[in-house]
């Protein structure tokens, strides 16, 4: 812990006795008014702005939502920092590589199922937001409606690079590679298995842990992910809030120029910075990056019959206007007893009015026997059927029904309102598997012949 400490927090010069805390401490809770300092006395006590903060720091607040938002969903967050954020040099617009927005038409949306192998790790030089790529997308950024799904592939830290999104928040899914995601409010260290959410404007560096590292972003121009409502399942269950980690404030003293890399309607912009800006002291609110282990997800699942829908599984869910229709659900497929009984057990045969976005962390997924490997993806979209392959289904269909434990898998879902439009990169990268519709052209008729 306390060697993790001195790489963000360089060492205090000998004659600086100020106390600094030891990195990579999590607070706990989904969307609290949370208080940190990184220097002790850092923070204003009483009010926001102070006519003089301690230490001579600049306050400034970060508004993730409108300022009349209602309580319950407001989020901002004072930051004490060493210079405000509003000290640059222009940003000036620079190439997008493979990363799309909205409105997501450089190619015609087959109806077909769709699946990738996973991309490769690239060989040059890549961080984590270059080695973004769009798979696909829907709704319209400008309007803050729709998500854009892209895969990462990296194999270099982001040095003297950072980033921040104004286009939306992003939901990172790593499937392989630890990072160390280092951001304006502290850091989060985040392993397969693990999410973060980056929300809109935090700025941040990705480093590499591992030589590589792969996975998924769910970038969401809607309403900020939320844990859903219980209804009947009650107080606790699903993903509980106080197993989300938001982290202690952490900061870079870097007198040396860098650059910050904005997405800003579509397109990535490069500005000059003198400094670090990642470089708050102190901190305190309710908009903070977060992370959260899927192995502290309690697993609601059916214990008589049937397969139920899979919004048991909803991790966060970003809503949209129509209550119960969400912009984008997060759901999960973890290590899981199944018990039910006279049921067919696997995900059923389904086309669905929401557009269904898979990938898998590891393991298999127990509908498909094999081809949805970790690292790839699926995409099911509005009314295009789908479902258990046809070996899946023979052995599904016959098996003695025993209690079974699911153990070696993690698949999840970006499932959302929208169709999701591929990119003209996902259409014709050779990942993906024009052979995928053969896997159910082996369901036999079994209704006799009249
Ligand atoms: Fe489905």
């Amino acid at each position: 812990m306390a060697n993790e400490a001195l790489t963000s927090n360089p060492p205090a010069a000998e004659s600086d006795s100020r106390p600094r805390r030891a990195a990579l401490e999590y607070l706990s809770g989904f969307g609290n008014e949370f208080a940190t300092e990184a220097v002790t006395g850092a923070l204003p006590v009483g009010q926001n702005a102070p006519q003089q903060v301690p230490f001579g720091l600049y306050a400034e607040q970060l508004s993730g939502t409108a300022f009349t938002t209602p309580r319950a969903h407001n989020r901002r967050t004072w930051a004490y920092r060493i210079r405000p954020s509003v000290m640059h040099k222009p940003y000036r617009q620079i190439g997008n590589g493979l990363l799309r927005s909205t409105p997501f038409n450089e190619a015609p949306t087959p109806p077909n199922q769709l699946r990738w192998s996973p991309v490769p790790i690239p060989q040059e030089p890549t961080d984590f937001v270059s080695g973004l790529i769009t798979l696909g997308g829907n709704g319209d950024l400008a309007m803050q409606s729709g998500v854009a799904i892209h895969v990462y592939a990296a194999n270099r830290s982001m040095e003297a690079t950072y980033c921040y999104n104004a286009d939306g928040e992003m939901l990172v899914v790593p499937q392989s590679g630890r990072l160390l995601v280092h951001t304006e409010l502290g850091r989060i260290e985040l392993s397969p298995g693990e999410i973060a959410v980056l929300p809109r404007g935090i700025k941040f560096r990705v480093e590499l842990l591992e030589g590589s590292a792969r996975g998924y972003v769910c970038e969401n121009y809607g309403p900020a992910f939320r844990l859903p409502e219980l209804g009947p399942i009650g107080a606790n269950g699903l993903a509980n809030a106080r197993d989300f980690q938001t982290p202690v404030a952490g900061f870079e003293d870097l007198e040396r120029d860098v650059r910050v890399i904005c997405k800003f309607q579509g397109n990535l912009w490069e500005g000059e910075y003198d400094h670090s800006p990642l470089d708050v002291v102190a901190w305190h609110g309710n908009y903070a990056p977060y992370k959260y282990d899927l192995a502290r997800f309690c697993v609601i699942n059916a214990v008589s019959f049937d397969h139920p829908d899979p919004s048991i599984f909803t991790v966060l869910t970003s809503p949209s206007d129509t209550p119960g229709t969400a912009n984008c659900d997060f759901a999960i497929f973890p290590p899981r007893w199944m018990v039910a009984e006279h049921t067919f057990r696997p995900p059923w045969f389904h086309r669905n009015f929401m557009s269904e976005f898979m990938g898998l962390v590891r393991g298999e997924y127990d509908a498909k026997a094999e081809g949805f490997l970790p690292g790839g993806a699926s995409l099911h979209n509005c009314m295009s059927g789908h479902g258990p392959d046809a070996s899946s289904y023979e052995r599904a269909s016959r098996v003695e029904l025993h209690p079974q434990y699911l153990a070696d898998t993690l698949a999840f879902m970006f499932e959302t309102r929208f169709v999701c439009r591929p990119t003209r990169f996902a259409l014709d990268s050779a990942e993906l598997q024009h052979d995928y519709y053969t896997c159910w052209q082996n369901l036999k008729r079994n209704f006799p012949r009249s």
